[in-house]
């Protein structure tokens, strides 16, 4: 394997960047699975993060949710989002397929960004699924932990529900779709900040590498991938950062 990362991307058509949490890792939103700081090390996903915990507890779960998205109300765009949002202007075509429900990569300045498992930006009611639309400004910070009642939707009064993806549902089908067809297409692949650990999005960079693209994980915690796979070791805005310099010199913010 001679060629590089840097190589492949001056002469890529296009180019996927696949995101998890460790994108927006510096922007100081919590991972998932990272030792002491991630969610699961602190919150039990079953009682959280699946349909029958929000049934069971619509305060608890909700409450939770609202922490997250406030976490992410107040929190900027790092530099790797910054980087990768730069990146679109080098390559004729770059798709942003995100595992996060965060919208960094929107206020980075990244356009039609697949979210794979959802937005908390885009909350809708569980039983008729209209969606809900919540106020902006972050108010006070919930607590993490504080039950906070769910909105009830305007047209049957159902509870509404985080418009996030929860462990036993399926994908939204066109998001899953998309990211389908451009992991099938793309020239690189540049997988970003994920254990890789959660399917069906995991298989993305293993379609992408078995019809012939270029395929780059970053991530500062090294595992194991094949020998046809680049690993660049390294938080992702550091890594992300060298990898548009080295391709394509110093760019403007640099
Ligand atoms: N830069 C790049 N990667 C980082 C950074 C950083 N600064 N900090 C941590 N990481 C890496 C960690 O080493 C880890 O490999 O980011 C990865 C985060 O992994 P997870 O916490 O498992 O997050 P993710 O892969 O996005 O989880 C996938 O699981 O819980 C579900 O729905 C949730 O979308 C999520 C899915």
């Amino acid at each position: 394997m001679t060629s590089t990362p840097a190589l492949q991307l001056r002469k890529a058509q296009h180019v996927v960047v696949f995101t998890g949490a460790g994108a927006s890792a510096e922007s100081g939103i919590p991972t998932f699975r990272d030792e002491l700081t991630g969610l699961w090390e602190r919150f039990d996903p079953a009682q959280l993060a699946t349909s029958e915990a929000f049934r069971a507890d619509p305060s608890l779960c909700w409450g939770w949710y609202e922490w997250r998205r406030h976490k992410v109300l107040q929190a900027q765009p790092n530099g790797a989002h910054l980087a990768i949002a730069e990146l679109a202007m080098h390559v004729p075509k770059l798709t942003v397929v995100t595992q996060n429900v965060d919208d960094l990569h929107e206020r980075a300045g990244s356009q039609d960004v697949i979210h794979l498992h959802g937005s908390l930006h885009s909350p809708r009611c569980i039983d008729c699924g209209l969606a809900h639309t919540l106020p902006l400004t972050s108010e006070a910070q919930p607590e993490d932990g504080s039950r906070i009642e769910p909105p009830r939707c305007s047209a049957c009064d159902g509870y509404v529900r985080p418009g996030v993806v929860w462990f036993g549902e399926m994908l939204p089908e066109d998001a899953w779709g998309a990211g389908l067809a451009v992991a099938q297409e793309c020239d690189v692949f540049l997988s970003i900040g994920t254990s890789g650990v959660v399917y069906p999005a995991a298989e993305l960079p293993l379609r992408a590498l078995g019809q012939g693209a270029t395929v780059a994980h970053i991530n500062p915690v090294r595992f194991d991938v094949s020998s046809q796979e680049h690993f660049l070791e390294g938080p992702a805005s550091v890594m992300m950062q060298s990898l548009l310099r080295e391709a394509f010199g110093n760019h403007p913010d640099s």
